[in-house]
């Protein structure tokens, strides 16, 4: 056994199948192999096809990043994996290589909730001390999480339908643009005057920080079908246009249910007023700058991890498997794959299951 424990992580609960290997704050490696061209076609994860990508190449991401960890199985402490929530086929793959693993070598296994692994990256990345707030906003999930110790998670808001990597896809594709959406949306909106149009933010005029977005997707679908029918197709700066008007709109949504979430997390006094975004979403700049100058003025430090560790990949699995072995748990080979896992259990239900599986 190493001090601290070497573990080796496994994740595959939507279209990145990942491995790492972690000793402490340590990333010894991390692999991704994402599926992105084989979604390509289908305009979102098509499970079935996520599920057997995830089974061929599972073995060979576990053996890459053993390999760059210049480690063999036998010098590993434990071995964590995402057992949910997620699309159930792929999560099933990694439960089924991890517990492999763990029959054949007799090793700790530790079942790890992906969202965990989320929130707990501040904490792998900057030793972000308990508590803190933090902002998960990716293709799959948009929350506010109070994070108060490995396996202690308040939720105090979220999306009631689409998160808002999805809403950035949906709005690439109807101005036009390539995917990935979040990043090309971005690149136009540069150019692009956010005033022109006049979108929606949901929810803004309601108290508390659950958000929605797709009212404001068919605002969008809207505003680009009334220039088509106008001048019959629509002009580079038209794209730019929407896609500035539609990343303001989300910046204002997200900064404002951000304050309020601050608002609510700061009541209580922490001992630390910590605040964290993580998720694909939060390689933003506009949003980040919007999150950063709201940190600034409440004195609240911010923290943003480094985008490989902020999308979905193994290395947060496994951190937050040694955080849980840390409080003791361990789980055997009834472990099982669950599509849905909230991380507070005690809060009300989200709705809805986004394109890339349950939101909680
Ligand atoms: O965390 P992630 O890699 O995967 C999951 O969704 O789990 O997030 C991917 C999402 C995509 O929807 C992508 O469009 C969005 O993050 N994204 C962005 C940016 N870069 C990636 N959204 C807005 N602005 C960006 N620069
Ligand atoms: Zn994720």
């Amino acid at each position: 056994m190493t001090d601290p424990l070497t573990i080796l992580g496994i994740e595959s609960s939507c279209d990145d199948t990942a491995a790492a290997v972690v000793r402490g704050r340590t990333v010894l490696s991390s692999v991704v192999f994402g599926q992105t061209e084989l979604h390509a076609d289908f305009g979102g994860v098509v499970p079935e096809i996520a599920a057997r990508a995830h089974a061929e190449k599972i073995d060979l991401a576990v053996e890459q990043a053993l390999a760059s960890a210049e480690l063999t199985l036998a010098e590993v402490d434990a071995i964590a994996v995402t057992a949910g929530p997620g699309l159930i086929g792929g999560v099933l793959s990694g439960v089924m290589c991890a517990k492999g693993l763990a029959a054949a070598t007799g090793k700790p296994l530790i079942g790890v909730n992906h969202l965990a692994g989320h929130a707990l990256t501040p904490r792998l990345t900057d030793d972000l001390p308990f508590p803190y707030l933090m902002l998960l906003v990716s293709g799959g999930h948009c929350q506010f999480l109070i994070v108060e110790g490995p396996d202690s998670f308040r939720r105090i808001g979220g999306t009631i339908d689409d998160a808002p990597g999805e809403a950035f896809d949906k709005t690439a594709r109807l101005i036009g643009l390539p995917q990935p959406g979040g990043p090309n949306v971005e690149r136009a909106a540069q150019s692009g005057d956010a005033g022109r149009f006049a979108l929606p933010r949901p929810l803004l005029d309601r108290p508390g920080c659950d958000m929605s977005f797709s009212g404001l997707k068919t605002a969008m679908l809207r505003a680009r079908d009334s220039i088509g029918a106008e001048k019959g197709g629509i002009t580079e700066q038209d794209q730019a246009d929407l896609a500035a008007g539609f990343q303001q709109a989300v910046v204002d949504i997200l900064t404002e249910k951000t304050r309020r979430a601050l608002a609510i997390y700061l009541e209580d006094k922490p001992v630390n007023r910590g605040f964290a975004v993580a998720g694909g979403v939060a390689a933003n700049g506009a949003i980040r700058a919007g999150l950063q100058q709201l940190c600034a003025n409440t004195e609240t430090v911010f923290t943003a991890p480094p985008l490989d560790l902020c999308t979905d990949n193994a290395a947060m699995i496994a951190y937050a498997g040694g955080a849980l072995h840390g409080m003791g748990q361990v789980d055997d080979l009834t472990l099982s794959a669950r599509p849905r896992w909230p991380l507070d259990q005690t809060a009300p239900a989200l709705l809805g299951s986004g394109k890339k599986g349950a939101k909680a």
